[in-house]
């Protein structure tokens, strides 16, 4: 059997989800547990959103729409573009899985950070793509760097902004110095998944390069955090005409199902759910800041709805402790943070909790 395998995916290690509520529960025999593992919005769906589901339960014997045409007539309106520069899909990692399949070959070369998306590496080597991660300058990503990696093989550079698993960004004036130097047969992939938490005044939108023209630069957006429609999958990007229309011959006719799609247009119109989501995870940022402050604990400042702490310890273990008192945060191991835990920005409760079990779980390491 094994020689059947293609050596570049059996040498993936797979990506670790954050760990379900209900396995930990079953696991450790917990009535509550907080997760706070994986980006997802504390206050559940859109309500928006959840009405027009309602009322779509009885369509669901239905094939969903397979070119999204009222998604795409609603995000046309949203951003002021045309259909044809969307590509929709089950969740914007899709688009990433569309993006390498529809244009790596074996031998190209992609380039990202180190401590980014491990999505990114993993599609981009199960597509025989040889992936080149870039040492950060801090936390952040370090452009010129990733510029001066670009060779004769260099397809595709992946730019997560705000960045997961640090919250840093990369500003408008690193983005431009960095696209005067990156040559037009390179597609520039900008991962705007949390965009919408960002508040930096120099934060850039890669939506303006596209819309004046640039045809190598791709936005990835989603549903799955400030719409909190994670379980739904459904994402987007936001592309040239032409690599829209390539990539729906690499697509599956109905890649995106019919109740993601209803859920998705009745959450662009909730305007007043996505201002809520904003402002709880700015506050709860602001509040975790002070308490981390005061514990003397490091933490990166996020423009993201999750923050990077560094425990000082091993990672995994607290975060083991951490389980066994029912709050599951991400040990940030993979990502080469082996004293880093990464906490998703939940309700005010939910921080106090996660604070109050952190600290406990420090205190029996003894680390305070
Ligand atoms: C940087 C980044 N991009 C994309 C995604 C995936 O989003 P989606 O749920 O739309 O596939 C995530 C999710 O955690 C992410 O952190």
């Amino acid at each position: 059997m094994k020689e059947l395998f293609k050596s570049n995916i059996d040498s993936i290690v797979p990506y670790e989800p954050g760990r379900p509520i209900e396995e930990i529960q079953r696991e450790l025999g917990l009535n509550r547990v907080i997760k706070l593992a994986s980006n997802e919005n504390p206050l559940g769906p859109s309500p928006k959103a959840v009405r027009a589901m309602r009322q779509a339960i009885r369509e669901m014997h239905l094939y969903p729409d397979g070119a999204a045409y009222y998604l795409k007539e609603r995000l046309t309106k949203e951003f002021s573009l045309t259909p044809k520069q969307l590509v929709i899909g089950n969740g914007s990692n899709e688009i990433i899985e569309l993006l390498a399949r529809g244009f790596l070959v074996d031998g190209d070369q992609v380039i990202s950070s180190e401590k980014t998306f491990l999505v990114y590496p993993l599609i981009s080597q199960v597509c025989g793509a040889t992936f080149v991660t870039v040492p950060m300058k801090g936390y952040s990503y370090d452009l010129a760097g990733i510029a001066a990696k670009i060779n004769g093989r260099t397809k595709l550079i992946f730019i997560a902004n705000p960045n997961n698993p640090t919250g840093t960004y990369v500003s408008f004036r690193e983005v431009e110095n960095f696209l005067a130097k990156v040559p037009e047969r390179v597609l520039i992939c900008f991962d705007e998944a949390y965009i919408d938490f960002a508040d930096a005044k120099d934060f850039p939108n890669a939506l303006n390069y596209i819309k004046a023209g640039m045809k190598n630069v791709i936005s990835l957006r989603t549903f799955s955090k400030a719409q909190g429609l994670a379980g739904l999958r459904i994402g987007y990007g936001i592309v040239s005409e032409e690599i829209s229309a390539y990539l729906d011959k690499v697509r599956q006719p109905f890649n995106v199902n019919r109740m993601a799609q209803i859920a998705a247009c009745a959450a662009l119109d909730d305007k007043t759910f996505r201002l809520k989501t904003k402002r709880l995870v700015s506050r709860g940022k602001k509040y975790l800041y002070e308490q981390l402050d005061k514990l003397g604990l490091e933490y990166v400042p996020s423009q993201a709805n999750f923050v990077l702490i560094d425990v000082k310890l091993d990672a995994k273990k607290v975060f083991q402790e951490m389980l066994k008192e029912g709050v599951i945060v991400r040990a940030m191991t993979a990502y080469d943070l082996a004293s880093h835990i990464r906490v998703t920005i939940g309700m005010r409760e939910e921080l106090e909790e996660f604070l109050r079990v952190l600290e406990l779980v420090l205190k029996r390491l003894g680390k305070r």
